[in-house]
Parts: C-alpha cells; structure tokens; sequence
C-alpha cells in the first residue's frame, strides 16, 4: 500500500470512528467503553470480563447507591484512606458515565450467576455459600472472610460491622431473615448526613436456599462461643 493510499485509509477509517461517535450519546454505553479503556478490567469483573482481583462488579448497581459511586470514583482514598484503588482524576463527564455504567450493573451480565451452575448447586453449602458471599459482593463491604473494615459514615466506631462473630447473636433463621430483610444502620449523629451505606435487601436479588447457604457460611466462620462452653460444661 503505498503512503497516500494509507493515509486515505486512516482518515476515512478517523472518520468513521468520528461518525461512529454519536451512536454513544447513551452515557450506559460511554461508561462501559470507558470502564474498558481506564483498564478498570484490570481489577474489576463484570460478568465474565476483567480480573476478579478487586470486587466483582456484576451486582455494583444493586448494592451500592449512585451517590456512593460518584463519591468513590472522585476520590477513593478520601472514602477509604487504605484502599489500593487509584484516584484516577477523572473528568466530571466521565465520572458521571462511569457511575450511569455501574450503577445499570445489577446482574444482568451473567448469562448464569456463578452460583447458579450446577457445578456449584452441587457443592457443599458453606463452600457455595462463600462463593455467594464473594461473588454477589458482600466482601466489598464486609471484607475478606466477613473481617470487616471498611468504613461507613456516621455509624457507630465508623466502620460495617465484621461477620466473624455472628454465630453468637443469630439463629439460623434469625441470621436468613437479616440477610433477606437487609437494614438502615441507625446514625449516630442526627445533625449529619445519614450513613450511605446501607445493607441491602437480598431477597429482592437471591432465592432462599442461596440465602441459606451463606447463613451455613457465616456460621461456619467462628465456631459459636455459646456451644463451645456448652460443650465444656457437658464435658464433665
Ligand atoms: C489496582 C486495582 C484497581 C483498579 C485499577 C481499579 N480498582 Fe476499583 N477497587 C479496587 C479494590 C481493591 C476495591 C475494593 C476496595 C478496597 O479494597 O479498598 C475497589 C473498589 C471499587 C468499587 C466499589 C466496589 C463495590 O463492590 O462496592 C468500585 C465501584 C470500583 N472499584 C470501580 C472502579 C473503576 C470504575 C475503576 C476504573 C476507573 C477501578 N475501580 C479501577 C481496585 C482497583
Ligand atoms: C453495600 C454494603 C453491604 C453489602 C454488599 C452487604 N452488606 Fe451486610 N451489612 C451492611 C451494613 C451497613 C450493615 C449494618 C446494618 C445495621 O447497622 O443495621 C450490614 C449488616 C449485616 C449483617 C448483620 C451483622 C450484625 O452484626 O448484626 C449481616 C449478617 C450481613 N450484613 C450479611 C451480609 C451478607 C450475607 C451479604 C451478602 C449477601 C451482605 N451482608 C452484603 C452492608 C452491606
């Protein structure tokens, strides 16, 4: 091909790619091309692309509010000051299509959620019940194996509670109700923002022996105190 010819081909391919520009007047559709080209996927996964080395991101829109999101992408470090995200200074404009992005991510981009293969309906509860829990994105706000850490506003020592101890304040039943109900942590201080991070209601997003499951995970965490001293007391 010779120069000229080349460069015809690049200015009518430019071109192209500049008539092509409109079909993204949708901010979804921005968001998601930038998403890519950031190299988000990088440590994000939605549906089955990028790396799931941060939290997954197919269920960000059920989980976290569109606030939350533009708060974080401003700057995840004022959030978090640990976090390892980068602050990657964005534009205004796309911020907001990153946010319009996650914020329609509700699932629909798993043909099946991982959970829901019978792979994994056929493992054992507390092994299906951590996958749910890492997948569907609880770790994002209550940590690696329920540790906790991460922060809330105006809540109570300023943090999402840890999971590792639920075994001794729930019953079974008592523990599928919470996690199906969700909740509105209570403010500390009436006078500022309420805390914008709120438990969500996953019996709008998962069935209830999935919820089950993770109530078998969440027990398996820390074995119960109560039992443990039953078992001594029966020990004599
Ligand atoms: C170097 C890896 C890395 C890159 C690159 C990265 N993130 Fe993150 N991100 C994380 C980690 C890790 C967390 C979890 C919070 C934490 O551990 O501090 C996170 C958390 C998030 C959350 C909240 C997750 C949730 O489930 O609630 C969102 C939303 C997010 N990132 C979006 C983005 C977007 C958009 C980009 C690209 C502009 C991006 N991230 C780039 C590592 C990364
Ligand atoms: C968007 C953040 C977020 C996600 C995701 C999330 N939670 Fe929560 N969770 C919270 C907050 C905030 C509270 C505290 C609510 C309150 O103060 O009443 C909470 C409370 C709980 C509690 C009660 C803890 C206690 O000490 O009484 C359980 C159990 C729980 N979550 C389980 C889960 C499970 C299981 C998942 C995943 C299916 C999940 N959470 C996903 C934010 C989240």
């Amino acid at each position: 091909m010779n120069r000229r010819l080349a460069l015809a081909v690049f200015a009518a391919a430019a071109l192209s790619a500049c008539v092509r520009q409109p079909e993204l007047s949708d901010p979804v559709a921005r968001g998601e091309r930038d998403f890519r080209g950031l190299g988000c996927v990088k440590c994000h996964q939605i549906g089955s692309e990028g790396h799931a080395w941060g939290p997954d991101l197919t269920l960000v829109g059920f989980r976290k509010s569109p606030q939350w999101l533009d708060m974080w992408l401003k700057n995840p470090h004022a959030w978090n000051q640990k976090t390892v995200m980068p602050n990657f200074h964005l534009k205004d404009e796309t911020r907001a299509d990153l946010v319009a992005y996650l914020s329609a991510q509700k699932g629909q981009a798993w043909a099946t959620a991982p959970w829901r293969t019978e792979a994994a309906k056929a493992l054992a509860p507390i092994e299906r019940g951590q996958m749910i829990f890492n997948d569907a994105g609880c770790v994002a706000c209550h940590g690696q194996n329920g540790y906790g850490g991460y922060p809330n506003n105006n809540v109570a020592g300023g943090l999402i509670p840890s999971l590792t101890h639920v075994a001794d304040s729930y019953s079974d039943h008592e523990l599928h109700e919470k996690i199906k109900l969700g909740a509105n942590p209570i403010a500390v201080d009436a006078s500022k923002p309420a805390p914008m991070i709120r438990m969500p209601k996953w019996g709008e997003e998962l069935k209830s022996d999935e919820i089950d499951a993770l109530v078998a995970y969440l027990m398996s965490l820390e074995p119960k105190s109560s039992s443990k001293s039953s078992a001594s007391d029966d020990g004599f």
